[in-house]
């Protein structure tokens, strides 16, 4: 069997994450007796240096036609000017976008040995296990962007196809779990907030009678989600309020360098961490891998290889059961990278 996989390292920390993914994905082949075929291209900064744009052409057919794709991060200051013409975000939304994967999903665990990272009280923490199910493709992200001399617009737009795909996505998941949904939203204040109320709530009613559904405005669900954070299962919401709200989320987690995420959609599915590139800790080699380790975990997961996912997953929580831990979870730790790869990879 083989599996055909792209790596896009991107920049900053996302070079180092990558590598510990290629090591483990490396590893796991070994153990398994796979062939996991490996095939690195460009995307963001790097590209923008290399070719002048952040999504090369050969990067969107490696991705197109590969099983499934790892992505580091992307971003960084050295790219930050704001009159440029060309930014790395532009390269990772363009590839969202080409391989049409508009379902997000970012899985919140909280690691028993881990309670005492997260700035929240232990007692908050008892309990929690959630699933942010972000739609990626539509909203603010994707509409038109307009530059006057003394404005600017971002166009918010969602169709009822795109609500209703991602809310089938959320259900399925709900099913699975503890057949329970938040809707997130500021129906309130706006329209397409009340068209995705509507179309949620008539979707959930008609097909998935068992699920409990709530609706819950995003600023108060941003306050529940430190307050009371056990009582969600699977949080369904729009492109920027799930971008928001998982970053949240991860200080439940104790880092954003545990959450990993999968992007599904029709055709190969992209997996990346939720953190991006780390500019401040970039270069020496101190990034949490976990995100990215995990994010390979639901990589093979996704493509059905579930006992190399298991095998990550259980390595992954021995290591951080025996203290493998980076600075952004143990302020005083000396752990590199490297050296989490390296008992992740003991631990397989
Ligand atoms: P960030 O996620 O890069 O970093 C936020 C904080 O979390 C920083 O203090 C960082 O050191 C820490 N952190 C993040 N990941 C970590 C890890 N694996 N290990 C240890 N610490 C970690 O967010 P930011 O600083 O707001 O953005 C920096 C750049 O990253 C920007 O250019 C942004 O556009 C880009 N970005 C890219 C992605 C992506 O590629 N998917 C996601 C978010 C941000
Ligand atoms: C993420 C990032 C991206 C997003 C940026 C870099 C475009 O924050 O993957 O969460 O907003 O989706
Ligand atoms: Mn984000």
């Amino acid at each position: 069997m083989s599996i055909n996989i792209v790596c896009l390292p991107g920049d900053g920390i996302g070079p180092e994450v990558t590598e510990s993914v290629i090591s483990v994905l490396n590893a796991v082949a070994d153990k398994f007796k796979l062939e996991i075929n490996i095939d690195q291209q460009l995307i963001g900064g790097a590209a923008i240096d290399a070719t002048g744009d952040p999504l090369p052409a050969k990067t969107v057919s490696a991705c197109q036609n590969a099983d499934a794709v790892f992505l580091g991060a992307i971003g960084g200051p050295k790219w930050d000017d704001p009159n440029a013409k060309v930014r790395p975000e532009q390269g990772l939304l363009r590839l969202r976008s080409a391989m049409g994967v508009f379902s997000n999903i970012r899985p919140l665990t909280v690691f028993p040995e881990l309670v005492d990272a997260s700035p929240l009280k232990p007692k908050v923490l008892e309990g929690v296990d959630f699933i942010v199910v972000r739609e990626l493709t539509g909203g603010i992200y994707f509409g038109d962007k307009h530059r006057g001399e003394n404005f600017a617009t971002d166009e918010c737009r969602y169709s009822v196809e795109e609500i209703e795909r991602i809310t089938k996505v959320a259900c399925e998941l709900a099913m699975q779990r503890g057949k329970k949904i938040t809707s997130v939203d500021k129906a309130n204040v706006l329209e397409t907030s009340r068209l995705w109320r509507e179309v949620v709530t008539k979707l959930v009613s008609q097909n998935y009678p068992e699920i409990k559904l709530e609706h819950q405005l995003v600023d108060s669900c941003a306050m529940k989600m430190i307050q009371n954070p056990a009582h969600f299962d699977v949080v369904l919401t729009e492109n920027m309020f799930g971008d928001i709200l998982s970053d949240e989320a991860s200080v439940l987690a104790g880092s954003m360098g545990l959450l990993a995420s999968s992007s599904i959609g029709e055709g190969s599915g992209l997996f990346e961490p939720i953190h991006g590139s780390a500019p401040d800790i970039a270069g020496q080699g101190i990034a949490n891998p976990y995100a990215s380790i995990l994010s390979a975990a639901m990589m093979l997961r996704w493509l059905n290889y579930l006992a190399e996912a298991d095998a990550i997953e259980t390595a992954v929580k021995s290591s951080i059961a025996s203290g493998i831990l980076t600075r952004d979870l143990k302020s005083e730790s000396e752990i590199k990278t490297h050296q989490v790869t390296h008992a992740v990879i003991q631990n397989l």
